[in-house]
Protein backbone atom coordinates (compact mmCIF):
# COMPACT_ATOMS: atom_id res chain seq x y z
CA UNK A 1 0.00 0.00 0.00
CA UNK A 2 1.39 3.55 -1.18
CA UNK A 3 1.97 5.55 2.37
CA UNK A 4 2.56 8.88 3.25
CA UNK A 5 5.62 8.87 0.97
CA UNK A 6 4.87 12.77 -0.12
CA UNK A 7 4.75 13.88 3.70
CA UNK A 8 7.09 10.53 4.92
CA UNK A 9 9.94 12.09 3.11
CA UNK A 10 10.38 15.81 4.78
CA UNK A 11 10.52 14.02 8.36
CA UNK A 12 13.73 11.91 7.57
CA UNK A 13 15.64 14.92 7.26
CA UNK A 14 14.18 17.22 10.08
CA UNK A 15 15.15 21.00 10.62
CA UNK A 16 18.86 20.48 10.65
CA UNK A 17 20.38 22.02 13.80
CA UNK A 18 23.22 24.95 13.25
CA UNK A 19 26.24 24.33 11.17
CA UNK A 20 28.74 23.06 12.88
CA UNK A 21 32.10 23.58 10.53
CA UNK A 22 34.04 27.12 11.27
CA UNK A 23 32.60 30.02 10.04
CA UNK A 24 33.94 33.43 8.93
CA UNK A 25 33.45 36.68 11.26
CA UNK A 26 31.72 37.70 8.13
CA UNK A 27 29.41 34.69 7.42
CA UNK A 28 25.79 35.16 8.95
CA UNK A 29 25.74 32.21 12.26
CA UNK A 30 21.69 31.75 11.64
CA UNK A 31 20.21 28.90 12.12
CA UNK A 32 20.41 27.60 8.20
CA UNK A 33 16.75 27.17 6.50
CA UNK A 34 15.52 23.53 6.29
CA UNK A 35 16.69 21.65 3.97
CA UNK A 36 13.59 21.22 1.93
CA UNK A 37 12.52 24.52 1.39
CA UNK A 38 9.83 23.65 -0.88
CA UNK A 39 6.47 24.81 0.38
CA UNK A 40 4.94 21.82 -0.12
CA UNK A 41 7.86 20.26 2.17
CA UNK A 42 7.57 22.80 4.89
CA UNK A 43 3.78 22.13 5.48
CA UNK A 44 4.11 18.26 4.55
CA UNK A 45 6.28 18.78 7.41
CA UNK A 46 4.72 21.13 9.75
CA UNK A 47 1.29 18.87 9.51
CA UNK A 48 3.05 15.62 10.12
CA UNK A 49 5.10 17.26 12.86
CA UNK A 50 1.80 18.63 14.38
CA UNK A 51 -0.09 15.29 14.13
CA UNK A 52 2.28 13.28 15.40
CA UNK A 53 2.28 10.66 13.79
CA UNK A 54 4.97 10.71 10.86
CA UNK A 55 4.94 8.00 7.84
CA UNK A 56 0.93 6.60 9.29
CA UNK A 57 -1.24 7.19 6.29
CA UNK A 58 -4.98 6.31 6.52
CA UNK A 59 -6.57 3.08 5.09
CA UNK A 60 -7.55 3.68 1.11
CA UNK A 61 -10.69 2.79 -0.02
CA UNK A 62 -10.91 -0.42 -2.99
CA UNK A 63 -13.27 1.46 -5.00
CA UNK A 64 -12.76 5.18 -6.20
CA UNK A 65 -15.40 7.15 -3.31
CA UNK A 66 -17.33 10.02 -4.56
CA UNK A 67 -18.72 12.41 -1.99
CA UNK A 68 -21.00 14.80 -3.07
CA UNK A 69 -20.73 17.68 -0.51
CA UNK A 70 -23.99 19.75 -0.67
CA UNK A 71 -26.29 21.96 1.24
CA UNK A 72 -28.52 24.82 -0.80
CA UNK A 73 -27.70 27.18 2.10
CA UNK A 74 -25.15 29.63 1.39
CA UNK A 75 -22.13 30.30 3.08
CA UNK A 76 -22.41 26.80 5.35
CA UNK A 77 -18.70 25.39 4.31
CA UNK A 78 -19.21 23.68 1.50
CA UNK A 79 -16.18 24.65 -0.48
CA UNK A 80 -14.32 25.17 2.34
CA UNK A 81 -14.76 21.41 3.54
CA UNK A 82 -14.52 19.92 -0.20
CA UNK A 83 -10.86 21.71 -0.60
CA UNK A 84 -9.58 21.27 2.95
CA UNK A 85 -11.01 17.53 3.37
CA UNK A 86 -9.54 16.77 -0.17
CA UNK A 87 -6.01 17.70 0.81
CA UNK A 88 -6.38 16.01 4.07
CA UNK A 89 -6.99 12.77 2.50
CA UNK A 90 -4.06 13.33 -0.42
CA UNK A 91 -1.40 14.43 2.41
CA UNK A 92 -2.47 11.20 3.48
CA UNK A 93 -1.80 9.58 0.80
CA UNK A 94 -4.47 9.04 -1.18
CA UNK A 95 -5.24 10.50 -4.73
CA UNK A 96 -7.96 13.18 -5.13
CA UNK A 97 -9.86 14.66 -7.29
CA UNK A 98 -11.71 18.13 -6.67
CA UNK A 99 -14.80 18.69 -9.10
CA UNK A 100 -15.49 22.57 -8.88
CA UNK A 101 -19.42 22.59 -9.55
CA UNK A 102 -20.09 26.31 -8.28
CA UNK A 103 -19.47 28.89 -11.30
CA UNK A 104 -18.48 30.72 -8.54
CA UNK A 105 -15.63 28.91 -8.86
CA UNK A 106 -14.66 28.88 -5.02
CA UNK A 107 -12.80 25.44 -4.66
CA UNK A 108 -10.78 26.31 -7.87
CA UNK A 109 -9.13 29.39 -6.24
CA UNK A 110 -8.18 28.12 -3.17
CA UNK A 111 -6.53 25.62 -4.62
CA UNK A 112 -4.81 27.69 -6.32
CA UNK A 113 -6.07 26.48 -9.79
CA UNK A 114 -6.38 29.41 -12.64
CA UNK A 115 -9.89 29.75 -13.75
CA UNK A 116 -10.57 32.45 -16.14
CA UNK A 117 -13.08 32.37 -18.98
CA UNK A 118 -11.12 30.41 -21.58
CA UNK A 119 -9.22 27.94 -19.38
CA UNK A 120 -11.19 24.11 -20.08
CA UNK A 121 -13.49 23.69 -16.93
CA UNK A 122 -16.11 21.49 -15.81
CA UNK A 123 -18.47 23.41 -18.38
CA UNK A 124 -17.30 21.67 -21.25
CA UNK A 125 -17.16 18.48 -20.00
CA UNK A 126 -20.98 18.91 -19.02
CA UNK A 127 -21.99 21.01 -22.26
CA UNK A 128 -19.59 20.73 -24.69
CA UNK A 129 -19.00 16.57 -23.47
CA UNK A 130 -15.28 17.00 -23.17
CA UNK A 131 -13.24 14.28 -21.53
CA UNK A 132 -12.71 15.14 -17.96
CA UNK A 133 -8.99 13.64 -18.45
CA UNK A 134 -8.77 17.64 -20.55
CA UNK A 135 -9.77 19.69 -18.13
CA UNK A 136 -8.16 18.20 -14.65
CA UNK A 137 -5.41 20.14 -13.37
CA UNK A 138 -2.98 19.16 -10.57
CA UNK A 139 -3.08 21.13 -7.55
CA UNK A 140 0.34 22.92 -7.08
CA UNK A 141 1.39 22.70 -3.02
CA UNK A 142 0.15 19.38 -3.03
CA UNK A 143 0.72 15.91 -4.09
CA UNK A 144 -1.63 13.53 -5.29
CA UNK A 145 -4.73 16.27 -5.46
CA UNK A 146 -6.30 17.43 -8.47
CA UNK A 147 -8.91 19.84 -9.70
CA UNK A 148 -11.61 20.30 -12.50
CA UNK A 149 -12.22 24.06 -12.46
CA UNK A 150 -15.13 25.73 -12.73
CA UNK A 151 -15.16 28.99 -14.94
CA UNK A 152 -17.75 31.52 -15.30
CA UNK A 153 -19.25 29.82 -18.43
CA UNK A 154 -20.79 27.36 -15.65
CA UNK A 155 -23.19 30.07 -14.83
CA UNK A 156 -25.37 29.25 -17.57
CA UNK A 157 -24.92 25.35 -17.67
CA UNK A 158 -28.02 24.73 -15.42
CA UNK A 159 -30.06 26.69 -19.06
CA UNK A 160 -27.89 24.93 -21.22
CA UNK A 161 -28.41 21.57 -19.77
CA UNK A 162 -32.13 21.91 -19.26
CA UNK A 163 -32.38 21.09 -23.77
CA UNK A 164 -29.21 18.49 -23.66
CA UNK A 165 -29.67 14.39 -23.79
CA UNK A 166 -29.14 12.42 -20.39
CA UNK A 167 -29.03 15.97 -18.75
CA UNK A 168 -28.71 14.30 -15.09
CA UNK A 169 -26.16 11.65 -15.96
CA UNK A 170 -23.83 14.02 -17.58
CA UNK A 171 -21.29 14.34 -15.17
CA UNK A 172 -21.39 10.57 -14.32
CA UNK A 173 -20.46 9.45 -17.99
CA UNK A 174 -17.39 12.27 -17.79
CA UNK A 175 -16.44 10.52 -14.15
CA UNK A 176 -17.19 6.99 -15.96
CA UNK A 177 -14.52 7.47 -18.98
CA UNK A 178 -12.12 8.87 -16.41
CA UNK A 179 -9.52 6.24 -16.50
CA UNK A 180 -6.75 7.95 -14.06
CA UNK A 181 -7.26 5.34 -10.70
CA UNK A 182 -8.66 8.13 -8.25
CA UNK A 183 -9.42 7.39 -4.23
CA UNK A 184 -11.99 10.29 -3.60
CA UNK A 185 -13.75 12.01 -6.02
CA UNK A 186 -14.97 15.26 -3.86
CA UNK A 187 -17.49 17.59 -5.41
CA UNK A 188 -18.32 20.80 -4.64
CA UNK A 189 -22.08 22.14 -5.21
CA UNK A 190 -23.08 25.47 -5.52
CA UNK A 191 -25.86 26.83 -2.74
CA UNK A 192 -29.22 25.69 -5.08
CA UNK A 193 -30.79 21.93 -5.89
CA UNK A 194 -30.85 22.76 -9.69
CA UNK A 195 -29.32 20.00 -12.06
CA UNK A 196 -25.50 21.09 -11.35
CA UNK A 197 -26.42 19.58 -7.83
CA UNK A 198 -28.71 16.91 -9.25
CA UNK A 199 -25.51 15.65 -11.76
CA UNK A 200 -23.31 15.49 -8.55
CA UNK A 201 -26.21 13.34 -6.90
CA UNK A 202 -25.99 10.90 -10.10
CA UNK A 203 -22.90 10.61 -10.21
CA UNK A 204 -21.96 10.01 -6.54
CA UNK A 205 -22.77 7.32 -4.22
CA UNK A 206 -22.11 9.47 -0.97
CA UNK A 207 -23.69 13.30 0.06
CA UNK A 208 -21.78 14.74 2.83
CA UNK A 209 -23.87 17.72 4.49
CA UNK A 210 -21.79 20.45 5.83
CA UNK A 211 -24.28 22.48 8.65
CA UNK A 212 -23.18 25.44 10.21
CA UNK A 213 -23.50 25.79 13.74
CA UNK A 214 -26.07 28.68 14.15
CA UNK A 215 -29.29 29.63 14.30
CA UNK A 216 -31.69 28.20 11.42
CA UNK A 217 -28.98 25.54 10.92
CA UNK A 218 -31.29 23.08 9.89
CA UNK A 219 -33.61 24.92 8.11
CA UNK A 220 -33.68 23.95 4.14
CA UNK A 221 -32.36 20.75 5.41
CA UNK A 222 -35.82 18.98 4.47
CA UNK A 223 -35.61 19.64 0.88
CA UNK A 224 -32.09 18.67 0.53
CA UNK A 225 -33.22 15.52 2.18
CA UNK A 226 -35.95 14.84 -0.18
CA UNK A 227 -34.14 15.65 -3.27
CA UNK A 228 -31.36 12.80 -1.94
CA UNK A 229 -34.30 10.60 -1.63
CA UNK A 230 -35.64 11.56 -5.49
CA UNK A 231 -32.22 10.77 -6.95
CA UNK A 232 -32.41 7.65 -4.70
CA UNK A 233 -35.52 6.84 -6.26
CA UNK A 234 -34.96 7.43 -10.40
CA UNK A 235 -32.32 8.27 -10.96
CA UNK A 236 -29.18 6.69 -8.21
CA UNK A 237 -30.44 3.97 -6.10
CA UNK A 238 -26.56 3.69 -3.83
CA UNK A 239 -26.74 7.58 -2.85
CA UNK A 240 -26.79 7.91 0.78
CA UNK A 241 -26.60 10.54 3.27
CA UNK A 242 -22.97 9.14 4.28
CA UNK A 243 -21.56 12.07 6.28
CA UNK A 244 -22.75 15.19 8.76
CA UNK A 245 -20.02 17.60 9.20
CA UNK A 246 -20.53 20.40 11.93
CA UNK A 247 -18.74 23.50 10.56
CA UNK A 248 -17.71 27.25 11.99
CA UNK A 249 -18.63 25.74 15.55
CA UNK A 250 -17.86 28.23 18.41
CA UNK A 251 -17.62 25.98 22.10
CA UNK A 252 -17.92 29.16 23.78
CA UNK A 253 -21.36 30.21 22.48
CA UNK A 254 -24.28 27.96 23.86
CA UNK A 255 -26.53 28.00 20.67
CA UNK A 256 -23.27 26.24 18.78
CA UNK A 257 -23.64 23.20 21.25
CA UNK A 258 -27.13 23.19 21.06
CA UNK A 259 -27.43 23.24 17.19
CA UNK A 260 -24.75 20.36 17.81
CA UNK A 261 -27.05 18.30 19.89
CA UNK A 262 -29.96 18.94 17.79
CA UNK A 263 -28.07 17.85 15.12
CA UNK A 264 -26.90 14.91 16.31
CA UNK A 265 -30.20 13.81 18.10
CA UNK A 266 -31.68 14.07 14.04
CA UNK A 267 -28.66 12.44 12.27
CA UNK A 268 -26.79 10.23 14.73
CA UNK A 269 -24.47 8.09 13.15
CA UNK A 270 -23.73 10.33 10.00
CA UNK A 271 -22.47 13.19 11.91
CA UNK A 272 -18.52 13.00 12.51
CA UNK A 273 -17.27 13.24 16.34
CA UNK A 274 -15.34 15.64 14.63
CA UNK A 275 -16.62 19.15 14.04
CA UNK A 276 -14.59 22.35 12.76
CA UNK A 277 -14.17 25.38 14.67
CA UNK A 278 -14.60 28.77 13.34
CA UNK A 279 -11.01 29.88 12.55
CA UNK A 280 -9.53 32.64 11.02
CA UNK A 281 -6.64 31.03 9.39
CA UNK A 282 -9.35 28.19 7.48
CA UNK A 283 -10.96 32.19 6.12
CA UNK A 284 -7.81 33.24 5.39
CA UNK A 285 -6.36 29.95 3.36
CA UNK A 286 -8.12 30.80 -0.02
CA UNK A 287 -7.23 34.43 -0.50
CA UNK A 288 -3.33 33.06 -0.91
CA UNK A 289 -4.99 29.92 -3.28
CA UNK A 290 -4.16 27.48 -0.69
CA UNK A 291 -5.89 25.25 1.80
CA UNK A 292 -5.63 25.59 5.53
CA UNK A 293 -3.36 22.38 5.49
CA UNK A 294 -0.54 23.96 3.60
CA UNK A 295 -1.11 27.40 5.26
CA UNK A 296 -1.12 26.98 8.46
CA UNK A 297 -0.57 23.16 9.06
CA UNK A 298 -0.61 23.24 13.04
CA UNK A 299 -3.38 25.65 13.38
CA UNK A 300 -6.66 24.02 14.88
CA UNK A 301 -8.43 23.98 11.86
CA UNK A 302 -6.17 22.29 9.98
CA UNK A 303 -5.72 19.61 12.55
CA UNK A 304 -10.01 19.50 12.88
CA UNK A 305 -10.31 19.53 8.86
CA UNK A 306 -7.40 16.06 9.47
CA UNK A 307 -9.34 14.60 11.60
CA UNK A 308 -12.30 14.44 10.05
CA UNK A 309 -10.47 12.97 7.10
CA UNK A 310 -8.93 10.90 9.41
CA UNK A 311 -12.93 9.66 10.44
CA UNK A 312 -14.06 9.16 6.79
CA UNK A 313 -11.52 7.13 5.79
CA UNK A 314 -11.79 4.82 8.50
CA UNK A 315 -15.36 4.83 7.90
CA UNK A 316 -15.37 3.73 4.48
CA UNK A 317 -13.07 0.95 5.32
CA UNK A 318 -15.78 0.07 7.98
CA UNK A 319 -13.43 0.61 10.86
CA UNK A 320 -14.84 2.35 14.04
CA UNK A 321 -13.52 5.74 14.80
CA UNK A 322 -12.05 5.86 18.45
CA UNK A 323 -12.57 9.74 19.36
CA UNK A 324 -9.48 8.77 22.23
CA UNK A 325 -6.95 8.62 19.88
CA UNK A 326 -7.53 11.76 17.93
CA UNK A 327 -4.69 13.54 16.88
CA UNK A 328 -3.50 16.13 19.62
CA UNK A 329 -7.01 15.21 21.60
CA UNK A 330 -9.11 17.25 18.65
CA UNK A 331 -12.09 16.52 20.10
CA UNK A 332 -15.97 17.02 19.05
CA UNK A 333 -17.40 20.34 20.50
CA UNK A 334 -14.19 20.83 21.80
CA UNK A 335 -14.24 24.84 23.43
CA UNK A 336 -10.37 24.57 23.83
CA UNK A 337 -10.44 24.28 19.74
CA UNK A 338 -11.59 27.65 19.40
CA UNK A 339 -8.85 30.31 18.97
CA UNK A 340 -8.17 32.76 21.38
CA UNK A 341 -9.63 30.12 24.16
CA UNK A 342 -6.47 27.63 23.61
N1 LIG B 1 -14.37 27.00 10.07
C1 LIG B 1 -14.40 28.24 9.58
N2 LIG B 1 -13.96 29.27 10.32
C2 LIG B 1 -14.00 30.54 9.84
N3 LIG B 1 -14.46 30.86 8.63
C3 LIG B 1 -14.92 29.87 7.85
C4 LIG B 1 -14.92 28.51 8.28
N4 LIG B 1 -15.44 27.75 7.29
C5 LIG B 1 -15.76 28.59 6.29
N5 LIG B 1 -15.45 29.86 6.62
C6 LIG B 1 -15.68 31.07 5.82
O1 LIG B 1 -17.07 31.21 5.63
C7 LIG B 1 -17.35 31.64 4.31
C8 LIG B 1 -18.27 30.63 3.64
O2 LIG B 1 -17.57 29.39 3.52
P1 LIG B 1 -17.65 28.56 2.17
O3 LIG B 1 -17.33 29.40 0.99
O4 LIG B 1 -16.83 27.33 2.37
O5 LIG B 1 -19.19 28.19 2.18
P2 LIG B 1 -20.04 27.60 0.98
O6 LIG B 1 -21.12 26.78 1.61
O7 LIG B 1 -19.18 26.93 -0.01
O8 LIG B 1 -20.64 28.92 0.35
P3 LIG B 1 -21.46 29.03 -1.03
O9 LIG B 1 -22.83 28.52 -0.70
O10 LIG B 1 -21.43 30.49 -1.36
O11 LIG B 1 -20.76 28.19 -2.03
C9 LIG B 1 -16.03 31.80 3.62
O12 LIG B 1 -15.63 33.15 3.71
C10 LIG B 1 -15.08 30.93 4.42
O13 LIG B 1 -13.75 31.39 4.38
MG1 LIG C 1 -19.02 27.25 -2.09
Amino acid sequence: MRSDANIAGPMTDPVPGPRTESTGADVSRETPPPMDDTPIGRAAQLAVEALGRAGEGLPRPEQTRVIVVANQKGGVGKTTTTVNLAASLALHGSRVLVIDLDPQGNASTALGIDHHAEVPSIYDVLVESKPLAEVVQPVPDVEGLFCAPATIDLAGAEIELVSLVARESRLQRAIQAYEQPLDYILIDCPPSLGLLTVNAMVAGREVLIPIQCEYYALEGLGQLLRNVDLVRGHLNPALHVSTILLTMYDGRTRLASQVADEVRTHFGDEVLRTSIPRSVRISEAPSYGQTVLTYDPGSSGALSYFEAAREIALRGVGVSYDASQAHLGVQQNDPSMVEGVQ
